[in-house]
């Protein structure tokens, strides 16, 4: 089965085995019959964060877990979600409902169960910040578990689900708690500069989407996957030694240390719009690669190692992938060590 509807990029790279799964049911006899036959099981949700770049081995499964529950006790809601729905969707439904705290998040692609893998952040909000709990399919003991959200090594596009957890778990729900009352996260990109007279939680979502949209390309129009570097952090030492170099640094303080602009430091670097074979970087924001007719990986991960070799060389600055790549580069590096 060729994944290309099952990405973003739309790279057209196979899956050995395919499945979409829409109850948990048939997730366990998903995962019995791949135990039986031993081979490996991967996952996917909207597929708007992945780079696949050659064939999936094993069975992949396309998550379609759907349904949602609401607990309303006092001033806050407890809103259980099954990890196959669309993150947007359930934004929206909480701004109907008048639940403050996901609003920010507006116009992220994907599902609600991928969400916590790379604690997806906009506008000065992560959803760390409202998830209580994950549910989980433990894979080798097929049983489900809620796991805290303090357990789940939660930091900036980070999640032990994208490291020391990777393949042990499936993300079956999660939970979160969201606000009856007004309560609001406007310091970040100007966000407050586009409301017009008195805050709402409406014209909060409103003006979220229409940044996004100012700044990103819409995924169904021109294949990407969002960011597609993190944005680097620095030590105060060499944050202050780039600053006395290029004084127009775009970056913010994070905690002792400094977030870098990617975008800018991309920008700068002379890759804004520019188009490497069939992909490119795209013209209104540097921080996103997008492929306008490749059919497979390759010119998108050359296009990436001389951003990355450029960025290196002019700012000494080492810029990591943000997307999860597909085959998984640690389970080919485990197998090469397997066979040494
Ligand atoms: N900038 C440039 N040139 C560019 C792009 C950015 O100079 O081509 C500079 C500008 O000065 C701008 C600054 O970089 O003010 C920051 O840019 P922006 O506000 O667009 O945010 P970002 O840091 O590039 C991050 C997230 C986005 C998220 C926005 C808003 C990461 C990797 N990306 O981007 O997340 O929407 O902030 O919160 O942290 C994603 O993860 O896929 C994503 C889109």
């Amino acid at each position: 089965v060729s994944l290309a509807p099952y990405n973003t990029f739309r790279f057209e790279h196979k899956a050995q085995y395919f499945a979409e799964i829409d109850s948990l049911d048939l997730l366990t006899e998903a995962l019995r019959w791949a135990k039986h036959i031993d081979i490996p099981v991967t996952v996917i949700g909207g597929g708007s964060n992945l780079l696949i770049s050659d064939e999936v081995l094993g069975l992949v499964l396309v998550n379609r877990l759907m349904g949602k529950t609401a607990e309303v006790s006092g001033d806050s809601v407890l809103l259980q979600v099954s990890s196959g729905e669309n993150w947007h969707q359930l934004v929206a439904y909480t701004v109907e409902h008048q639940w403050y705290g996901i609003e920010n998040l507006a116009l992220i692609p994907g599902t609600v169960g991928a969400a916590p893998v790379q604690n997806i952040g906009a506008y000065g909000v992560e959803v760390k910040d409202v998830l209580t709990r994950v549910q989980v399919l433990d894979v080798m003991s097929e049983a489900l578990e809620w796991l805290t959200a303090e357990s789940c090594g939660f930091a900036y596009r980070d999640s032990h689900f994208k490291g020391l957890w990777q393949g042990r778990y499936i993300i079956t729900a999660v939970e979160m708690q969201l606000h009856c009352l007004p309560s609001y996260s406007l310091n970040y990109g100007g966000l407050k500069q586009q409301i017009q007279g008195e805050v709402t939680l409406a014209k909060v979502f409103d003006a979220v989407c229409a940044v996004r949209q100012s700044k990103l390309p819409d995924p169904a129009k021109l294949a990407n996957a969002g960011s597609f570097f993190k944005n680097p952090i620095v030590n105060a030492e060499q944050h202050e030694e780039l600053k006395r170099r290029f004084p127009n640094l775009v970056s913010f303080p994070f905690g002792e240390a400094f977030k870098l602009a990617a975008g800018w430091l991309i920008d700068q670097s002379g890759w804004k719009g520019v188009i490497h074979k069939g992909v490119g970087v795209y013209d209104k924001q540097a921080l996103v690669l997008v492929n306008y007719s490749e059919h497979k990986a390759d010119a998108l991960l050359e296009l990436e190692s001389k951003i990355k070799q450029s960025v290196l060389d002019k700012y000494g600055v080492f810029l990591e992938r943000e997307p999860v790549k597909l085959p998984a580069v640690d389970a080919m590096a485990s197998i090469v060590e397997g066979g040494i």
